[in-house]
């Protein structure tokens, strides 16, 4: 359970039109990067529009356990007092991760060259996910790690003393690996090197540049070429975090499927490298207007109107789609039943692991509400029902994550009947303002 002891169970029922403004908070993976990369500054980084999720708050914790000085001024206001490349001291205890894969990946590598021992742990969910994907190109730089059995936490990584710049090529399109590389790469002397056949999320590599790193990405036929000086000395930034668009997708897809909704989401993240789930949806049939595109913080924003959308239908969705909307399948599986027809998804096997096995979980739950699914290794293939058409009437599992909690709760908005989550408390990890937003439209969502 992440933040909670008990498992909080939730209920969402039929909703009425949802309408109104949906102002979802700062995104995830910026917010862990803003804290992280400042810890690794000097001076004083000043951040707005922080995620207050339970996950930042993790890494918030762990940065200070490395020896920066992380303080919350005000609601979102955050300012981060860094230490330096390679300037964390060795941490007193143990740091807990609790559900994040994203803050223990970045922080294994921005530790892993610096001479110090530091031992990582995290919740149930977490302590099932490989880390050798981390761990194995750690070792080229001299980085040593001793985990559980199939490179799972607890795990000790102990920093290497002479660090060597590395040049690896990523085997799996991961953001998370990527960073990792990079930001072991701040502190080895020389050039590293990372080459990503797919393109991922940019984030570090934006705010790398931002807080004065020198890194070039080059196309070519190989794909990304990420090339980074070690030791730079990394000054101090002022991040305003954008929203996170992958938590814009709740109350996007929940717009499109209850019936007379027209839901205004402001600020949502057009970058290339995240907006796969908007590009599906228009090929789906959606309503959505893309308004007033502008640049904020750094991102490329716009701001979406979305109009319920009765004639959605099923699509193919194009496997090297994947790494940008990596996350967001669970809740476009559930948009996919209220469609005609079927929509395939292939190239999805890292969904199985995701905080859950995602593959597992939607399909499971689907079916429990009366969808009919198919599933491989690889695929999932959701048989839509059409608008209103989903039975529902099912407690779903929601296996310590968060995202396939808000996503049946989302199906409970449009089904016939009621649908449950068995725990509902993985959802303050990244939206711990999910339940009074999407009541806030005029969901009905309650406790227990
Ligand atoms: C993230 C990368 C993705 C994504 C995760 C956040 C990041 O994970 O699923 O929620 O901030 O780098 P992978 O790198 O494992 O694909």
């Amino acid at each position: 359970m992440s933040g909670h002891d008990v498992a909080q169970p939730m209920t969402s029922a039929k909703s009425g039109p949802l309408t109104g403004t949906a102002s979802v908070p700062g995104d995830k993976s910026i917010s862990h990067r803003s804290l992280i990369f400042g810890a690794m500054a000097l001076g004083q980084t000043k951040v707005t529009g922080l995620l207050e999720g339970q996950d930042v708050l993790d890494t918030a914790k762990a940065m200070r356990a490395f020896g920066a000085t992380v303080t919350r001024q005000a609601e979102g206001a955050w300012t981060v007092d860094g230490v330096g490349v390679g300037g964390f001291t060795e941490p007193a205890d143990v740091i807990d991760c609790g559900n994040s894969g994203t803050g223990v990946r970045l922080i294994m590598g921005t530790m892993a060259t610096t001479a110090m021992t530091a031992t990582f742990t995290g919740d149930a969910s977490l302590r099932k996910r490989p880390m050798g994907r981390v761990t194995d190109p750690l070792a080229l730089f001299g980085t040593q790690s001793f985990g559980r059995k199939g490179g799972r936490l607890p795990m000790t990584v102990v920093g290497a003393a002479d660090p060597k710049a590395v040049r690896y090529a990523l085997p799996v399109a991961s953001a998370q690996v990527k960073s990792a590389v990079l930001l072991a790469g701040l502190n080895a002397p020389g050039e590293t090197v990372v080459i990503e056949r797919e393109p991922t999320r940019d984030h570090s590599e934006r705010m790398l540049v931002g807080f004065g790193a020198s890194l070039n990405v080059e196309k070519t036929h190989e794909g990304n070429v990420i090339t980074l000086v070690g030791r730079p000395e990394l000054r101090a930034q002022t991040v305003a975090v954008p929203r996170d668009p992958s938590s814009a997708a709740f109350p996007v897809c929940a717009a499109l499927i209850v019936e007379g909704s027209d839901v205004f989401v402001p600020g949502v993240s057009q970058n290339l490298t995240r907006n796969g789930l908007y590009i599906t949806l228009a090929e789906m049939g959606a309503q959505i207007e893309f308004q007033n595109p502008r640049t904020e913080g750094g991102e490329p924003v716009a701001d979406l109107r979305v109009r319920f959308s009765d004639t959605m239908r099923g699509i193919e969705v194009p496997p090297e789609r994947a790494p940008s909307m990596i996350d967001e399948y669970p809740i476009l599986s559930v948009v996919a039943a209220f469609c005609d027809g079927k929509t395939v998804m292939r190239g999805v096997k890292e969904l199985r692991v995701k905080e859950s096995d995602r593959i597992d979980a939607m399909a499971r739950g689907l079916e429990a509400c009366g969808v009919r699914v198919e599933e491989d290794e690889d695929t999932l293939i959701v048989h839509g029902m059409g608008a209103g058409g989903m039975p529902g009437g099912a407690v779903c599992a929601v296996h310590l994550d968060h995202r396939i909690a808000m996503s049946f709760l989302v199906a409970g908005m449009a089904a016939k009947a009621e649908i449950s989550v068995d725990d509902a408390s993985p959802i303050v990890t990244s939206f711990p303002i999910f339940e009074s937003l999407m009541n806030g439209l005029g969901a009905s969502l309650r406790k227990g």
